[in-house]
């Protein structure tokens, strides 16, 4: 079931987050719902489901652009059939306007990013006022972005500008946003922190007092880039460096202080990327790409599912169902 992000965010409010994963691909989306059931493969107990979560799927403009858009929403209203169980909202993520007014006119959408954060703050308003108007008009919810991470957003090369708390509060208001995406600390790609820094949980904790009761925010480049990950792929021949991540420790944290929206894209990245390394590695002479996509599968949802536990979402699906009636 198709919700909105407000929506899981109203029952995750300031006990846990609910992650926000992108996808680009058919294995990548199954790996994604079955591991959202707390399912790594096809045969296990359908009635277990202690582990299941509400999640929200998210969609690139590099992944519309990947293949064509409509293959990607083909393949999630045949994941919303195949899997009915799951609860999940469609977010556009890091979206211009133009990409913003597609989404919206698509109806397929129950959320979008605008991110106008390289643009001066009045400026950031008003691009975000003229999209939440069109979005709440097909009722479908907005977050915008305030601060900019370190790294590369798509095209934007940003460098690390922390949220402002002074100007949340203000942002929020004028723009009438629903969720905001605030800068504090992390960087998107493989590698955020070139030493000890990690979040900024004294940041955090400023913006929340400055925003209206129970705002969501959203935390982007929040993958934990595992170091098994990382030297599994250098051991099967990749030259990852020092990439290093978020602590999974600080997610609950930062949860407690209003972050209601995990974003992780490079996570992913990097378990295919070590499967499919160690498989071309281990059997040279295989040329089939169905065993090596299972295996994907397989890995990605068992990943997932240990992602969730740590956003503290695994085994709130059924709780977040109940508030939805
Ligand atoms: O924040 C950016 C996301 O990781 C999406 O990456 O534009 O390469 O799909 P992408
Ligand atoms: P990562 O690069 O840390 O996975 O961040 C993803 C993200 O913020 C997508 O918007
Ligand atoms: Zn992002």
């Amino acid at each position: 079931m198709i919700v909105t992000t407000k929506q899981l965010f109203k029952h995750a409010y300031g006990r846990y987050a609910v992650g926000a994963y992108n996808i680009n691909n058919l294995e990548q989306t199954v790996g994604l719902f079955r591991g959202n059931l707390g399912k790594s493969a096809k045969n296990e107990d359908p009635n277990d489901n202690a582990q299941s979560a509400p999640f929200i799927l998210q969609i690139s403009r590099g992944a519309r652009g990947y293949s064509d858009k409509r293959f990607l929403e083909a393949m999630i209203r045949t994941a919303d059939q195949v899997f009915p169980e799951v609860i999940f909202a469609v977010h556009l993520d890091h979206g211009t306007e133009e990409a913003c007014y597609d989404c919206i006119e698509s109806g397929f959408y129950s959320s979008v990013m605008i991110d106008a954060s390289h643009e001066e703050f009045e400026k950031n308003i008003e691009i975000t006022r003229r999209i939440v108007d069109r979005a709440h008009a097909k009722g479908i919810v907005v977050e915008a972005e305030l601060g900019q991470l370190g790294g590369v957003e798509e095209d934007v090369v940003g460098s690390v500008c922390l949220t402002d708390p002074a100007q949340a509060a203000e942002f929020v208001e004028k723009s009438g946003c629903d969720s905001l995406a605030v800068a504090i600390g992390t960087s998107h790609g493989a590698y955020k922190f070139s030493g000890k820094q990690g979040l900024r949980l004294d940041v955090l904790t400023e913006i929340q007092k400055a925003l209206p009761k129970n705002f969501p925010m959203v935390m982007h480049g929040s993958s934990s880039v595992p170091k098994e990950w990382v030297d599994r792929i250098n051991a099967a021949g990749g030259k990852l460096g020092s990439a290093s991540g978020v602590n999974e420790d600080q997610y609950l944290p930062a949860a407690k202080l209003g972050v209601c929206k995990v974003n992780i894209d490079t996570d992913g990245r990097l378990v295919w990327c070590a499967i499919h390394r160690e498989a071309f590695r281990d059997d040279p002479a295989n040329f089939d790409l169905r065993p090596i996509g299972k295996a994907f599968m397989a890995e990605y949802a068992k990943y997932i599912i240990h992602k969730n536990t740590k956003l503290g979402s695994a085994g709130q699906l059924e709780g977040v169902r109940k508030s939805l009636k």
